[in-house]
């Protein structure tokens, strides 16, 4: 898969996508990131990218023409063409003004061939970008950042790590936090950990006791199915407390329903098995 990445500080991206997994993505051809200086597409003696604010107000904005341009010099189908049903490439600007970003949309995005990230300024990118070139805005939180450089990042570690062969263990991807992966079965080890939307459960590793801390007794059991219970109980649990929005989103077994009135009834940590 291809990144193509467009923004005024391509130094920014020496470093974060230089480690782990997606420098090991890159390394085995996986993934493609290409850097786009937005300031090599400026035709002015003083490479001008932004300007004042039609209106009025305060701050720069970015101009139009060089992201244009930027753009018009990459191998990309036409935005109809991108439209249309089954299209694999993708032109997302970055703004707090977007659509969220979120697992199931970093998902998507890792179907695809190319997605090219423009980077905006908090101040704004000119309209036309959004209106005329890109196919989708995308925020990647409710907060304000001061460009969108660090969402590129955010967005390209989010999606290469699930490109096929990405990570060394196929099954970790399934597992974690927000995969809203199937009922959990119990059929063996593999399928006693799927969070289901959820927030992942702890995770432990030796040694067993640390300064005095064990590892929570479950774990250390062997016994497959009271792991598979321990796991989802603390799943239930850090969700409640983290993140109660997400368990209205969720299809929750009878099991969960009990888990959570026992949670509810005696608060996390008190009763390890039931
Ligand atoms: Cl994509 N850009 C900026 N500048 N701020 C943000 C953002 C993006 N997502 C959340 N805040």
């Amino acid at each position: 898969m291809k990144f193509d990445i467009v923004t005024i500080f391509p130094d920014f991206f020496r470093g974060p996508l230089e480690h782990g997994i997606v420098r090991r993505a890159r390394e085995a051809g996986l993934a493609e990131v290409t850097i786009h200086d937005l300031r090599g597409f400026t035709r002015d003696r003083h490479r001008t990218v932004d300007d004042r604010p039609f209106g009025g107000g305060e701050g720069m904005v970015l101009k139009p023409e060089p992201i244009f341009e930027c753009l018009e010099s990459l191998p990309l189908a036409s935005r109809e063409q991108r439209r249309s049903l089954g299209a694999k490439e993708s032109v997302v600007l970055l703004s707090p003004q977007g659509e969220l970003f979120d697992q199931k949309m970093a998902a998507q995005m890792a179907g695809l061939d190319c997605l090219v990230l423009i980077c905006g300024r908090y101040e704004g990118v000119d309209e036309r970008v959004s209106e005329f070139v890109a196919d989708r805005e995308v925020s990647i939180g409710d907060y304000v950042l001061s460009g969108g450089e660090l969402a590129a990042c955010l967005i390209v570690d989010a999606v290469t790590r699930l490109l096929p062969g990405a990570l060394g263990n196929e099954a970790s991807a399934q597992q974690e936090s927000f995969t809203a992966a199937a009922a959990p079965t119990s059929d063996g080890p593999s399928s006693t950990c799927a969070s289901g939307g959820l927030l992942d459960y702890p995770h432990y590793t030796r040694p067993a006791v640390f300064r005095g801390m064990a590892v929570p007794q479950p774990l250390v059991s062997g016994n497959h199915e009271e792991i598979r219970r321990w796991r989802r109980r603390k799943a239930l649990e850090k969700t409640l407390r983290n993140r109660p929005d997400l368990l209205s989103r969720v299809a929750l077994s009878e099991e969960d329903r009990n888990l959570i009135a026992q949670i509810r009834e005696h608060g996390s940590g008190e009763v390890e098995k039931n």
